[in-house]
């Protein structure tokens, strides 16, 4: 492994915690929904964190979508990056997150909260979605609905793939028109979530989780109350996990 140079070519704030950089950066190869390290010297100390990929794999500059972590080492400063500044970026991308690992079946379903939902930006971003499922639909769980980010990007997934896209957002802290209210997995018990998405969510389908581990737990519980399994390659199942914490 060995650190590559990236310049930051652009910056957006989201909210005052929520931010995306892209990174001009030598090419890097990756699958949709894997993550790589970025890392910052602090205080003559080089600090690296994994962040997830939002832009497709041949998207030639890198995009990142965070959020600040106030008592955190490395995300605060990440969120002051103005353009031109370096940014280091390892060579080894990583993860099991890609649809590389995911069975054939009906109904993909992309399960984010927060920031969360990086990956699965990528993965829409890719042709393989649409040739492979024929339900894709991603889900979204934040606190407040100005963190309901990359809408424009959304709506032209949606465009671009009617048919087949279904896209749910759930806002937890205030009430949200157009968002379903309350958390993820009392909704996949109750029947909201089906509901909401207008498809079952049953053995044809395959649902990829991301984001806060305590979700990602709940959500895994409720699935397995529906006679989903947890995938693994030795022993096909329906549940696919990654952890931001
Ligand atoms: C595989 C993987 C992919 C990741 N991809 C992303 C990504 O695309 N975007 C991103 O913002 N973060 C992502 N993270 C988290 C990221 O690596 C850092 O932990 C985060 O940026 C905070 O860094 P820090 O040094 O400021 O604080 P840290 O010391 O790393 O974290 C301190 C605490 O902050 C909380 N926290 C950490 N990350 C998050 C988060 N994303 N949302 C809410 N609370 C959090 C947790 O309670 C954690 O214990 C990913 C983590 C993993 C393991
Ligand atoms: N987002 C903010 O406004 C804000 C402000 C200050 C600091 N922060 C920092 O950012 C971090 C949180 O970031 P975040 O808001 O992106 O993520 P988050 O806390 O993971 O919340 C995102 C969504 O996940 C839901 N959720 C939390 N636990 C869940 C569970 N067990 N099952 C199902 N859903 C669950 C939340 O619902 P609930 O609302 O019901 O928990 C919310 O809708 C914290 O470490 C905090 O220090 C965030």
């Amino acid at each position: 492994m060995s650190w590559l140079t990236g310049k930051i070519v652009a910056h957006r704030a989201w909210t005052e915690t929520l931010f995306s950089l892209r990174v001009a950066a030598p090419q890097l190869a990756f699958q949709a929904g894997q993550f790589v390290r970025i890392a910052l010297d602090v205080e003559g100390k080089q600090v690296a964190r994994a962040f997830s990929f939002v832009n497709p794999p041949e998207d030639p500059v890198l995009e990142f979508y965070g959020i600040v972590v106030p008592q955190g080492p490395l995300s605060p400063r990440l969120a002051k990056l103005e353009i031109g500044e370096r940014l280091v970026v390892a060579s080894n991308p990583a993860g099991f997150l890609i649809l590389s690992e995911v069975p054939d079946c009906e109904t993909l379903w992309l399960v984010a909260t927060g920031t969360g939902l990086a990956p699965f930006l990528s993965i829409l971003q890719t042709e393989t979605p649409w040739r492979r499922f024929a339900h894709v639909v991603l889900v979204h769980a934040v606190r407040h609905a100005r963190e309901l980010v990359y809408r424009d990007l959304i709506a032209e997934i949606r465009r671009q793939h009617e048919n087949i896209f279904r896209y749910v957002s759930f806002v937890s802290r205030e009430n949200a028109l157009g968002s379903l209210a309350g958390r993820i997995p009392q909704a996949m018990r109750d029947g909201r979530l089906e509901k909401a998405a207008g498809l079952p969510l049953d053995e044809r389908s395959h649902v990829m989780l991301c984001g806060n581990p305590a979700m990602l737990k709940d959500a895994q519980a409720a699935l397995m109350e529906r006679g989903l399994r947890k995938h693994r390659r030795r022993n096909p199942g329906h549940i696919s996990v990654e952890s931001f914490w």
